[in-house]
């Protein structure tokens, strides 16, 4: 079977949550964009020379719902083991029932931990999280994800960027002007918890606020996830590849 043809093989989940991670419940949006996006993140790998999916790596979807991302990903890389993580109850209950051959599930809660060993997971990645939360969640998850990594382990985060935020009210652009982040109560989605907003980061904010020792950004491409949000790619220090930057 080819791996689109086991991606199209899983059901579809209701269109309850597919709204939640694609704002509309269009079945083709929904498929569209979990293609696209499962392609993107490749296609970050490729350009970094890094290997996405290789056997027996163990990669994480941090806030996969329903699991938009993972059904493409997923076929593509049969031998790799993924994990996927939300608050999501709802969605996570979904993706153990339809899922469960392909990977584990697990209910997390807003701030960490997550329910893995230290230097575990070989690679991280959440699509349109970061771009939801408050700062001071993304600084704790910032820090949970560098003890869970690897050395030399991979983190990959989209964030809403220059893009986005030229569709923003002028108070939020404002606000991004001098503080280089925007966390922005815009009534929210049903069905997912108060604090899941709207954030917005410039891109200078991600590349003074984000790396540590142990943790280093390795690119930062603009509009490289959904044609709009940006995606930032760092690395855990240690392991055998050098610093690209
Ligand atoms: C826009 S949706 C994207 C879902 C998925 N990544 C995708 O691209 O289809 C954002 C997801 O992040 C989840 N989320 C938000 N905050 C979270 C947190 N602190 N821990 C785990 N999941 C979280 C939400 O419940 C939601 O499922």
């Amino acid at each position: 079977m080819t791996a689109e043809a086991a991606s199209s093989a899983i059901p579809v989940p209701p269109a309850h949550l597919r709204t939640r991670v694609t704002g509309v419940e269009d079945e083709g949006m929904f498929q569209f964009f979990g293609r696209r996006i499962s392609g993107e993140i490749r296609a970050l790998f490729d350009t970094a020379g890094l290997p996405f999916g290789a056997p027996g790596q163990k990669i994480l979807d941090f806030g996969c719902g329903c699991a938009r991302v993972l059904r493409h990903v997923m076929p593509e890389a049969d031998q790799a083991r993924f994990h996927g993580v939300d608050v999501d109850v709802q969605a996570i209950d979904w993706c153990r029932v339809h899922l469960a051959d392909s990977a584990e599930f697990t209910v997390t809660g807003r701030r960490p931990p997550l329910p893995f060993d230290d230097a575990s997971i070989d690679v991280v990645y959440g699509v349109s999280v970061f771009s939801h939360i408050p700062e001071d969640d993304q600084r704790a998850w910032l820090a949970e994800f560098t003890r869970v990594l690897t050395p030399g382990g991979i983190l990959l985060l989209s964030v809403n960027g220059a893009a986005v935020a030229r569709m923003a009210t002028t108070p939020v652009r404002e606000q991004l002007g001098t503080e280089g982040i925007a966390y922005v109560h815009d009534g929210g989605i049903p069905g997912l918890p108060d604090w899941y907003q709207m954030c917005f980061h410039t891109r200078e904010h991600v590349e003074q606020n984000w790396p540590t020792a142990r943790l280093r950004i390795m690119s930062y491409t603009e509009n490289a996830i959904m044609m709009c949000q940006d995606a930032v790619l760092l690395r855990k220090a240690g392991g055998d590849r050098e610093e690209i930057r």
